[in-house]
């Protein structure tokens, strides 16, 4: 049986990791190949601030609660042990600020200590009436690829630098079953019309006195956000959120905007050295496409799963989406008899 993955974000390579972990002792011989033509420190996974939080409006998704839920619950689960430092995932607590009420969030139970802001800590934020307080999990791509990759390569996944140019491509050269990670360029694989790139700018500086992340949750009227997200080494300070934009290239204009916003936040960071602009593109969608195809080729069939369009939250719902993605790995498996 040979599966073969497409893409290397946290999206592919956790979806490697969660096909091994169930399947490695069931199926023999079961081969793993992720093929991807941009691999970790490059990819938007990398380079995403790394903040557990589900965006405010996702109520609607039951499915996506539960894969947020699980996600968290299972990144809780090594924080107790020491792989956690080799796997770039730590606990942070911090604010988020809105300038009005607003009904409670889908993460109020799956975080920890969430608790509405006292008028004390709201006094900290001019123009700021309303918001919580929790404790959550940062996880950084750039240490966590590179630690799901060793992982993967240590169980002879093996790694492959290409572009794919079709699912066929894979099929016609012995895939049994074809995995799509592939994030906000998913629609050359396949047209789709639901997803889009959400083109967001950060800026990472050197501020170590910031000890809680602060976020305004809400989208503002021009279709930007505030944030500023303590990391292990550096802060990141975003952001923009500009649905349709394909530009990867920082521009100085959304450069200004944020700094002048964030400096409004946070006053201290005006003492911060500003270390680096990055750009990426979140795959935007209703909802995040996560399903089985069957695709006629000549006189046969070859079996895709899709597992794309995490948005702004990737991070944040990755494994709950792998273990989806191998749950209807498992049943083709068990259709095809192999199980
Ligand atoms: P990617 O990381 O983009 O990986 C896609 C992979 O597919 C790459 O390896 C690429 O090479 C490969 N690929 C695509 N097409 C092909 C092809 N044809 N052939 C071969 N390979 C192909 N999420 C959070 O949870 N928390 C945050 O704090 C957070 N902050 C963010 C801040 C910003 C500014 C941005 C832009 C995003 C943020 N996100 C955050 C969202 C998160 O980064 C994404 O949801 C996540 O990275 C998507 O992962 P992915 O694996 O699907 O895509
Ligand atoms: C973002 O998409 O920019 C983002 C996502 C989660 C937390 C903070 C920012």
């Amino acid at each position: 049986m040979k599966v073969c993955i497409i893409g290397a974000g946290v999206i592919g390579l956790s979806t490697a990791q969660s096909i091994y972990q169930h399947f490695h002792e069931r199926v023999s011989p079961l081969i793993i190949e992720v093929y991807a033509d941009v691999f970790t420190p490059l990819t938007t996974s990398d380079g995403a601030g790394g903040l557990w939080q589900p965006y405010r409006n996702d109520e609607r998704n039951v499915e996506e609660i539960k894969w947020n839920q699980e996600t968290f619950d299972y990144l809780l689960s090594f924080l107790s042990s020491p792989d956690s430092v080799k796997m770039g995932i730590f606990l942070q607590s911090g604010y988020n600020l809105c300038t009005e009420t607003v009904p409670d969030p889908s993460f109020k139970n799956i975080v920890l200590g969430f608790r509405q802001l006292t008028k004390r800590e709201l006094d900290m934020f001019p123009g700021y009436s309303y918001g919580w307080f929790n404790t959550s999990i940062i996880l950084e791509g750039k240490t966590y690829l590179p630690w799901l990759m060793d992982w993967l390569k240590e169980r002879n996944v093996t790694f492959h630098q290409r572009k794919i140019g079709s699912f066929k491509e894979l099929a016609d050269s012995g895939a049994d079953v074809v995995i799509n990670c592939s994030g906000v360029r998913s629609g050359e694989l396949q047209p789709d019309t639901e997803l889009r790139p959400a083109r967001g700018q950060i800026i990472k500086v050197d501020a170590p006195w910031i000890k809680h992340f602060i976020c305004t949750p809400n989208l503002s009227s021009s279709g930007n956000l505030s944030y500023i997200i303590p990391g292990s080494h550096l802060v990141t300070v975003g952001g923009v959120y500009q649905e349709g934009n394909w530009d990867l290239q920082n521009s100085s204009v959304d450069h200004e905007r944020i700094w002048e916003d964030a400096c409004k936040l946070e006053p201290s960071l005006k003492h911060a050295r500003i270390v680096d602009d990055w750009t990426g593109l979140r795959p935007l969608r209703t909802k995040v496409r996560l399903e089985r195809e069957t695709i006629r080729s000549g006189p046969g069939s070859f079996e895709v799963i899709h597992n794309y369009g995490h948005g702004g939250f990737g991070l944040t719902i990755h494994r709950g989406c792998a273990e989806e993605a191998a749950r209807l790995f498992g049943q083709i498996l068990e259709q095809k008899g192999k199980l």
